[in-house]
């Protein structure tokens, strides 16, 4: 059966770099049909919402749903529930897309392109797995309100339930299981009820299905500074949605650009994972050939490594992108000169 990868492009960089994937996605899986649609403020201009119910029902019938980027200053000052981003988070919340994986890896002729010595990133290969469809992005109640004296008052509401928990940390113990296994675990639970619950939910669920996998926890304020300090001691660290957030964007430096970072978002099995580079929409350099297309690249090669179970067409993804780096292949962010054109093409010379 034809398998089927949806294309959302969406704003700023995100047609930019979701144009070079394609491309590589033509060469290395040719037989694979290629739909794309709306999302994002592309998806408020013409469908005046940032996902359409079509959309989602594309990306559930797709075999793996490939994003670029959502979001810009054009959008501002649409309502909140209406602005791009909700579109991104409507589609993980629609595809139960739970686990989000962000695989922080230096490439060897990148070393000296992180702002880090070479010694704390050559080498570097870590996972991050991110909670993606519940927590602070999603808890209720949440608003801005105006109490009767004129008070306002802005609140969000961070909330984990134990399944949720429970599901996401045995995928994080499994990916350990392929990995170095060890689980390292982030949290506030010195200072938060939901950081507390989480600890204790991660020690349960690893003493039950955590066979082989040694779990260690950490504050996630000290994660952030041990990111920098020592990244190489980590080898999956789990995190919840809004932890996960920052913590990968800062991983992202480690790797030389977050021009550079691919990412997963699997649910459960048999259903089509949502596959995205880890940056935005780089409205400051949009529109203009600049982007780093290697972010959505890599996630084309996690959408045929983990959705549509085509390792060799991933390895020959992975291996071109190493070969066009060890031959100087730089985007700006890279320190370098090409285009997002001449650098895709850099990739393709080697496939
Ligand atoms: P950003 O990741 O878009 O940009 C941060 C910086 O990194 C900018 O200087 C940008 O030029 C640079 N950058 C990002 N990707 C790059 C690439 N591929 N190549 C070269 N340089 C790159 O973050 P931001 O500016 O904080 O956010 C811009 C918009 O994107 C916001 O609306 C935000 O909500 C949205 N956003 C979307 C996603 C997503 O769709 N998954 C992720 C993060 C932010
Ligand atoms: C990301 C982004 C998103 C998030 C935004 C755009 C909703 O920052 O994918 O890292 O916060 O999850
Ligand atoms: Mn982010």
């Amino acid at each position: 059966m034809t398998q089927t990868l949806l294309l959302l492009p969406g704003d700023g960089i995100g047609p930019e770099v979701t144009a070079a994937a394609a491309r590589i996605a033509g060469l290395v899986a040719p037989d694979l049909e290629l739909q794309d649609d709306l999302v994002g403020g592309a998806s408020i201009d013409a469908h005046g919402t940032p996902l359409t119910d079509d959309a989602l029902a594309r990306a559930k019938d797709a075999d793996a749903v490939l994003l670029g980027a959502v979001g810009g200053p054009k959008w501002t000052d649409v309502a909140r529930d209406k602005r791009p981003e909700m579109g991104l988070l409507g589609l993980r919340k629609g595809l139960d897309v739970f686990a989000n994986l962000r695989p922080a890896y230096c490439f060897n002729a990148l070393v000296d392109a992180s702002s880090l010595k070479r010694e704390i990133v050559e080498g570097l290969d870590l996972m991050i797995v991110r909670e993606l469809t519940s927590g602070v992005y999603f808890g209720q109640p949440r608003g801005i309100d105006t109490d009767a004296d004129g008070t306002r008052r802005g609140y969000d509401t961070s909330v984990y339930t134990s399944p949720e928990v429970e599901r996401v940390t045995r995928v994080a113990l499994e990916i350990a299981r392929g990995r170095a296994g060890r689980v390292c675990s982030v949290e506030k639970s010195n200072v938060m009820e939901t950081g507390l619950f989480w600890r204790n939910e991660v020690t349960s669920v690893h003493q039950v299905h955590g066979a082989g996998v040694e779990l260690s926890h950490m504050l996630a304020d000290a994660c952030a500074m041990e990111l920098v300090r020592n990244p190489k001691q980590f080898d999956v660290i789990l995190a919840d949605n809004l932890f996960g957030d920052l913590l990968s964007d800062e991983a992202s430096m480690l790797t030389g650009s977050i021009g550079m970072l691919p990412s997963a978002s699997l649910g459960i099995e048999g259903t089509p994972g949502l596959f995205e580079p880890v940056h935005g929409s780089a409205p400051d350099i949009a529109g203009q050939g600049l982007a780093n297309p290697c972010a959505a690249i890599l996630s084309l090669e996690m959408a045929l490594r983990w959705s549509l179970a085509r390792p060799d067409a991933a390895d020959r993804v992975m291996g071109a992108v190493a070969k066009a780096l060890e031959g100087g292949a730089r985007t700006r962010d890279l320190g370098g000169s090409m285009s997002t054109d001449q650098m895709t093409d850099a990739i393709i010379d080697q496939l």
